[in-house]
């Protein structure tokens, strides 16, 4: 296809503005998909996916459009995830398109992942065509909306398309605003080979599947490739694009976007956002602004049955090979047995592999406090990143410790704002910016980021009765008065409860703490005293007093079924617990005990 026809472009929006419900009336209006293929949000390909309504991985489909002036397009999708913790795998499938759809439903209005999505696009360049979603909806207000857009992100949306991805309406003008508006990509065939990676994945027949975007030069099954990040050399096997399902082509040319495979064996290998060329007379000029992802958060993960080790080790190892920025290392706990250290890109990113874990390899598991990397500086001035509270050295060698600090931004309608300051400054935020849209208020803090992992996004929907939307970006190291606090259960130091918190905050968090696992403890034929220390100093102490009667003691005599019950669950809740010295402690206590409301 020649440059002048091709157009490439994403769809951003907040979560359920209905992002894919749209991809899909376009796929199905073209009839891209023959009509008995075509399932509901066909692009949210993992299971996990489409049970949670959340798009993890960028997908992909080439669309053929023949519009009003009678000329044939291609149209090329990119669907990008939505949540900030994929911030970096929206920011490449970006740069590999020219242009988005800004979705917007009609009934809401502009929200935190709006902004910070189209932010993303305004600053890859992009031509950005204003959609109102929702129209068959009764509380639609488009005219609100389309001035929101304006006063908020500040462009012009007077000729908006107004929608509905439900019934339909508005689809033929989208696809007519997609081929009059969004600009034609650029790039010359003739030039050595320049393509962005811009995803990759695992496939279990086909193995590493890397989804490409020509930028100069052409793609050919055959050819041997360079990817320039490593220097590894591979020899294309396939080629083809996505309609949505995989068809071979010859080639890629410029503006093209499809995929190879080339006998890779792991996604680790192929790095997004990396640059691919020739072996031979390639280019040595790789794309610009290449960083690997990063994990932020960490947490342990243990398997329920010390048992199950090795299974654990198999799910990890499978995850990470289709996944390069989920990292794990062995760690061993004291009190939780042989299990895994891992890293994650952000709390959504964790609570996805770890169902996944549960579920498809059936291992239960128990998560400990996640937590983010400190930066702990040595008297002798040389640092070590903390991964894990439970390595904090010793006092007397440590200078002092910084911790990572994010800018968030919050949009939340006027009469829930106090309790969002409020919420932000129980976790040590820092007011940078307060400014109304509307008649929502939209807040920036400088918020430690250890303060925001856990479950400060469960406590603003609850303050906000969801009504609070929220994103946020790293912002860098900043030293605080941090401390490592123990927990003490029957006298024994429980490593994996053990937590960074602030010196100021220590004796609240640590209070808070032995009182949950008062509650979470069941009681036993002793007395068992539950302590928050830090250093050598008891800041808090709860005891659980000892079990008195039998506890099926109440049924005697009474209904058999009941008492088997009982019974029952007394033994699901054993399989869950763990044993720390003579006590029994549920798996649920090792997250719950630091929740704070
Ligand atoms: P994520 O993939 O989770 O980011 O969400 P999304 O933005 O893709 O939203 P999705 O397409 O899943 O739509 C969210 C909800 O809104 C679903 O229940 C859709 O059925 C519904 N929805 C989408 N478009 C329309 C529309 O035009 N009208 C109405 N009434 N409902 C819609």
């Amino acid at each position: 296809t020649d440059l002048a026809h091709i157009r490439n472009f994403s769809i951003v929006a907040h979560i359920d503005h209905g992002k894919s419900t749209l991809a899909d009336r376009l796929i199905q209006s073209t009839n891209t998909v023959a009509e008995r293929d075509m399932k509901a949000q066909l692009l949210d390909s993992m299971d996990i996916e489409r049970e949670r309504g959340i798009t993890i991985k960028a997908n992909t489909v080439r669309i053929d459009y023949t519009a009003d002036n009678g000329e044939a397009y291609v149209l090329n999708l990119i669907d990008t995830p939505g949540h900030v913790d994929f911030a970096y795998e929206v920011s490449r499938s970006m740069r590999a398109v020219e242009g988005s759809l800004l979705v917007v439903d009609s009934t809401q209005g502009v929200e935190a992942q709006t902004l910070a999505n189209v932010y993303q696009a305004i600053d890859a360049g992009h031509e950005i065509v204003p959609v109102l979603n929702k129209i068959d909806l009764p509380a639609a207000d488009c005219d609100r909306v389309a001035e929101q857009i304006e006063d908020v992100i500040g462009i012009d949306a007077s000729n908006a398309i107004r929608v509905s991805a439900k019934t339909g309406i508005g689809i033929h003008e989208t696809l007519e605003a997609i081929v009059k508006h969004l600009p034609a990509p650029k790039g010359d065939a003739t030039a050595p080979l320049k393509a962005m990676l811009v995803d990759s994945w695992y496939d279990s027949y086909l193995g590493v599947v890397v989804l490409v975007r020509i930028m100069d030069g052409t793609l050919k099954k055959g050819d041997r490739i360079k990817m320039m990040q490593n220097s590894s050399i591979h020899l294309i096997d396939r080629i083809g694009v996505f309609r949505p399902a995989m068809q071979p082509v010859e080639s890629l040319g410029p503006g093209e976007i499809g995929f190879i495979t080339a006998q890779i064996k792991q996604v680790r290998d192929t790095r997004v956002g990396d640059t691919i060329t020739h072996e031979k007379k390639g280019t040595d000029t790789p794309l610009p602004g290449f960083k690997p992802s990063q994990p932020v958060v960490f947490c342990g993960l243990f398997p329920v049955d010390s048992a199950e080790f090795e299974d654990l080790r198999d799910a990890i190892e499978k995850l990470a090979l289709n996944d390069a920025s989920f990292s794990y290392e062995m760690e061993t706990s004291a009190a939780l047995g042989f299990g895994f250290r891992c890293g994650f890109l952000g709390l959504l990113h964790l609570e996805v592999i770890r169902d996944r874990i549960e579920r498809e390899y059936n291992i239960e598991l128990i998560t400990t406090a996640p937590s983010v990397i400190y930066h702990v500086y040595m008297r002798d001035g040389s640092m070590i990143e903390l991964h894990n509270p439970a390595d904090m050295p010793d006092l007397s060698i440590v200078d002092h410790l910084e911790e990572p600090r994010i800018k968030a931004t919050i949009l939340v309608p006027d009469e829930y704002l106090g309790d969002v300051l409020k919420l932000c400054q129980d976790r040590r935020g820092i007011q940078e910016d307060l400014t109304y849209a509307g008649a929502r208020a939209m807040v920036v803090y400088d918020l430690p980021l250890n303060e925001v992992v856990f479950d400060f996004y469960d406590r603003l929907k609850s303050v906000t009765k969801g009504y609070a939307s929220f994103d946020y970006q790293l912002m860098g190291y900043r030293q605080d008065h941090l401390v490592k606090m123990q927990i003490l259960v029957n006298d024994e130091p429980v490593d994996a409860l053990s937590t960074m918190v602030h010196r100021d905050r220590a004796d609240l968090r640590g209070r808070a703490m032995v009182e949950k696992l008062k509650d979470l403890i069941p009681r036993h034929m002793f007395k068992i005293p539950i302590q928050a220390a830090i250093g050598g100093k008891v800041i808090a102490r709860e005891t659980l007093a000892a079990l008195r009667k039998d506890v099926t003691a109440k049924c005697y005599g009474g209904d058999m079924s009941r008492k088997r019950k009982l019974l029952d669950k007394q033994k699901a809740g054993k399989k869950k617990m763990r044993q720390f010295g003579k006590v029994d402690i549920p798996q649920e206590a090792f997250i719950s005990a630091l929740k704070m409301d």
